[in-house]
């Protein structure tokens, strides 16, 4: 059962039931009073750490805590405890690695509402994404401990010459370092921490600066849960200290990162500059992604998807559509009932249950939104723009009109949808700007034809297609997700073959 079907994915809180939504709202007002922290945790002890700074939300500024940075010497204790605890953990196979997984997956369920907090505040998550993101953070750690006992358990009897077995065994590699983004600040910093111990790895794990504070909750979960403290440990802090200090660590085994792509590269040039093992680097990163419509698409569903691809968690998904191709038939009536659609989202407090989309992450990230605004202003046609509020780093989402897809160069992270009007008789040719580019993550079709969505999945490189319906979301077990060329090494996350880099293999001929 390669695809874990008899598994059953988390169901989350349901805002719909008023009980549940008190719930929530009484574990947000409970922050207020709890003084959260974050700093390394090495061996399963809270370290002083260096440059301690405010932990704020990003919806009114509120100090939420206080995070400070691992130190290079927190770095090589990390290293040190979790290279040698890491044989055991190995030797022990996945069946047992899976029980401490799916402990970990009971334990994030458990502690649900108070995670969910955390991830409104410290992240900018809206209620429907912060309860969707703790249910991602618990099936990414039960479907790799399904994995872990399919794929870790017996080695492979492999066919061979008479009077020989030959067997094929996975192992661990050592120690990884796990390098994560802010923008699924607990869903994806566990799915990696959780892929290496699965594939009988130690971890010392980054999360991003933006949020630190529910990466500590987790990494403490883990060891509640009954993870050797030893073998993993949360080493927090900037990219260019901390994340460079992991990546040329001698101890180190292997990278899995996620994140833009411009990290990616200096991570590779770093690993590729580096004597001694030559470790795998599993990267999933940006993507300029687009939707392909045709006359035969059913306008009022294109419209659903399109809102929910490119403004669902304020564009900042790295699945998030950025492009959409509209063909010159159907165009203005689209275009149309898009910026309708886009005067009913409720902008705001992300922890208000009423919230579509909260604010973007950090006053950088914002100053490049009003960067590209600016430019789309002079280079191309703003059709629609969304107010915002004016406390916190909100960013009011943006219809816009370019002349076509090359017009944007990378990744723009945030509400801004780019619309280029089309022949969808002459694909190739508009989507050349597009596949010049080399990015391949998500790629989304509204059509009745079938061709018509073999053509563009013919046309366009793109790891993770959706047809006729929204491009984001993927969900552990059903969409494994992750890109190619620009957007990623791949293995997919959630995936059967997610372990697979995370592992060494060992081939055994025995002559009896
Ligand atoms: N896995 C997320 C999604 O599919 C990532 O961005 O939307």
């Amino acid at each position: 059962d390669l695809y874990g079907t008899a598994r059953r994915n988390s169901a989350g809180a349901d805002l719909s039931v008023a009980d549940e939504r008190q719930r929530l709202i009484a574990a947000i007002a409970a922050l207020e009073t709890t003084s959260l922290s974050a700093g390394p945790i090495i061996g399963g002890a809270l370290k002083t750490g260096e440059a301690v700074a405010d932990a704020k939300s990003p919806s009114d500024h509120k100090v939420l805590g206080r995070a400070s940075e691992a130190a290079a010497a927190d770095i090589d204790e990390a290293f040190r405890l979790a290279k040698a605890a890491q044989p055991a953990w190995d030797r022990i196979g996945g069946p047992e690695r899976a029980k401490v997984l799916r402990a970990m997956g009971d334990a994030l369920e458990a502690d649900a509402d108070r995670l969910i907090a955390i991830l409104c505040r410290e992240a900018g998550k809206t209620l429907p994404d912060a309860i969707s993101e703790v249910r991602e953070a618990a099936d990414f750690c039960r479907y790799y401990a399904h994995l872990a006992e399919t794929q870790f358990g017996q080695a492979d009897v492999l066919t061979g010459p008479v009077g020989e077995t030959n067997t094929l065994h996975l192992h661990g590699r050592g120690v990884f370092a796990c390098i994560s983004p802010w923008n699924f600040p607990l869903a994806i910093f566990t799915g990696q921490i959780a892929a290496a111990l699965a594939a009988g790895n130690g971890v010392v794990a980054k999360p991003a600066e933006q949020t630190p504070l529910v990466a500590a909750a987790a990494v403490r979960l883990f060891h509640a849960a009954g993870m050797d403290p030893r073998l993993l440990a949360l080493a927090p802090g900037r990219g260019e200290t901390v994340g460079a200090a992991l990546v040329n660590h001698p101890s180190l085994d292997g990278v899995a990162f996620t994140g833009g792509t411009e990290t990616a590269w200096a991570i590779n040039r770093r690993l590729a500059s580096r004597l001694g093992p030559i470790v795998p680097f599993i990267a999933e990163t940006g993507g300029l992604n687009a939707m392909f419509v045709d006359t035969t698409a059913l306008k009022e569903q294109v419209i659903d998807d399109v809102i929910a691809s490119a403004f669902g968690s304020a564009g900042q998904r790295c699945s998030a559509l950025r492009i959409l191709m509209v063909p010159h038939e159907t165009a203005d009536a689209l275009i149309e009932g898009i910026a309708g659609a886009m005067d009913a989202l409720v902008i705001g407090d992300s922890a208000d249950p009423k919230t579509d989309i909260g604010p973007v992450i950090d006053a950088e990230a914002q100053a490049a939104l009003h960067q590209h605004l600016s430019r789309l202003r002079r280079e191309a046609k703003v059709l629609h723009r969304l107010a915002a509020p004016d406390q916190g780093t909100f960013f009011g989402p943006v219809l816009a009109e370019i002349a076509h897809a090359g017009v944007l160069e990378k990744e723009v992270f945030g509400p801004i949808l780019h619309i280029v009007r089309y022949d969808p008789e002459d694909l190739a040719a508009a989507a050349k700007p597009l596949v010049d580019r080399g990015y391949g993550l998500t790629l989304g079709v509204h059509s009745r034809l079938e061709r018509f969505a073999e053509a563009v999945m013919a046309t366009v490189p793109a790891g993770n297609v959706y047809v006729n319906r929204s491009i984001i979301g993927a969900v552990v077990g059903v969409q494994p997700f992750g890109g190619e060329g620009l957007s990623g090494t791949g293995p997919k996350a959630g995936g059967p073959h997610a372990l697979t880099r995370f592992a060494s293999e060992r081939a055994v001929s025995v002559n009896i």
